[in-house]
């Protein structure tokens, strides 16, 4: 099968590509802040739309017990490992356009190539496009291939979200029988391996004038939140030196864990949440929720810094007088790309645009529940000034070209190494 047969594919690829990620845009609960959470309509109207797509494509496509959308396309030997394409179609609140999906729609074009192509493949190909990858609604992140990988199983169902509706409940309420989540479990020895493109999230590929890069390996994170408790009180009346403000108490551990995020290069940790409650002017708060999001691609800096949190949120508490409960919902480890799959991402890196570089992402993707099943590999388009999680998040119609062509050549050389 040549690989120069495909190069005349990228245009009207990247094209397609482009307009499908506008076409989900469109799905979205709120037009004017793109949102598309796990077991809402959107995740429904979002899911028919890839399953149609998938179908052109010639992959017999299905929605799995957990919600994620799962495509196949069979070989002569179906017992084969299979190679899997894989990406996100959640978003985050207030999203850009391209995170996630840009990955699940690249897929779909480079089988829709290879099945044009009438090639004969050695192993089966399926594509998956996960149904949460963020953890936005229920606060723990790759629930979607978390239950494809065996990360995250029927225990994972008693999660709640802000409104305090289960992931169970939400599952029935979309259709789908929470009893039965076990079913889109898949097994070590289904797939050869696991390729995912993605948007960068970061400033490397602009600065360094490359469409395209080759991930090395991706951080691990803890996922947790915070509850500040004191007294709720009227503003006015009670004295200062008497209060038991939970939201000057939560601005406190707000720069704590900044502090222990900025003691070391390796680390990042942000609170991106927070919930006053009553929230009223003239009420000092009684009680603040917070998230916490903690990430090194070292598990064991990680665990040292959450140890370090803790003792300070336990000072705050005690020179406050107020109780300060961190709970950790995931705690997701780093992941090592293949080296094999680096080594082919980076050949048809040098062949598409004359080099390759490599990236660790900051980012958690997929391929870390994947991760369990098979080697992974990841691609990373630029995207412009490395902006992502908001709206102004933009990718260039070439760019989406250059991440076909490289999965598309990645996934030709992993058939004729076959
Ligand atoms: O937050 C992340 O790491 C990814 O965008 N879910
Ligand atoms: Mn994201
Ligand atoms: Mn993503």
């Amino acid at each position: 099968m040549s690989v120069e047969r495909f190069s005349n594919e990228t245009g009207p690829a990247a094209a397609r590509i482009m307009a499908r990620c506008a076409e989900l845009r469109a799905i979205s609960a709120d037009p004017n802040a793109y949102e598309r959470l796990y077991l809402t309509p959107q995740h429904c109207a979002a899911a028919e739309r890839i399953i149609g797509w998938m179908a052109d494509a010639g992959l017999a496509a299905r929605m799995d017990a957990a919600g994620n959308v799962i495509g196949r396309l069979e070989a002569p030997d179906s017992k084969a490992p299979a190679l899997l394409l894989a990406s996100h179609f959640d978003t985050v609140r207030d999203a850009g356009a391209y995170d996630g999906q840009l990955g699940v729609i690249t897929a779909i074009e480079t089988v829709a190539a290879l099945s044009r192509s009438g090639a004969k493949l050695p192993f089966p190909i399926e594509v998956h496009a996960y149904a949460d990858e963020e953890g936005t609604r229920f606060y723990t992140m790759l629930l979607g291939s978390g239950f494809v990988s065996g990360l995250e199983g029927p225990e994972t169902l008693i999660k709640s979200d802000a409104e305090g509706v289960s992931i169970a409940e939400a599952m029935r309420r979309f259709g789908l029988d929470p009893g039965r989540v076990g079913e889109a479990r898949r097994k070590p020895g289904e797939f050869r391996a696991y390729l995912e493109v993605h948007i960068e999230q970061g400033p490397v590929l602009e600065a360094e004038d490359l469409a395209v890069g080759t991930v090395t390996g991706i951080a691990g994170q803890i996922r947790g939140t915070v509850r500040v408790t004191g007294l709720a009180g009227h503003a006015g009346t009670v004295p200062m030196p008497m209060r038991r403000d939970a939201l000057a108490g939560a601005a406190a551990a707000i720069l704590a864990v900044e502090a222990v995020g900025r003691s070391d290069p390796d680390l990042v940790a942000t609170i991106g949440e927070i919930k006053a409650e009553p929230g009223a002017s003239n009420v000092i708060a009684g009680a603040v929720q917070l998230t916490l999001d903690l990430r090194s691609t070292d598990d064991a800096k990680r665990g040292a810094a959450l140890t370090e949190i803790r003792m300070r949120l336990a000072d705050i508490a005690s020179e406050r007088n107020l109780a300060v409960e961190l709970v950790v919902a995931s705690d997701t480890p780093a992941v090592d790309c293949d080296p094999k799959l680096i080594a082919a991402i980076d050949a048809a890196s040098q062949t598409i645009q004359g080099r390759s570089i490599h990236l660790v992402s900051g980012a958690g993707h997929d391929a870390i529940a994947l991760g369990r099943l098979c080697p992974v590999g990841m691609i990373f388009v630029r995207c412009k000034g490395g902006v992502s999680h908001n709206p102004a998040e933009s990718i260039t119609e070439a760019d989406a070209g250059a991440g076909f062509a490289i999965l598309t050549r990645t996934a030709l050389s992993l058939i004729e190494q076959a």
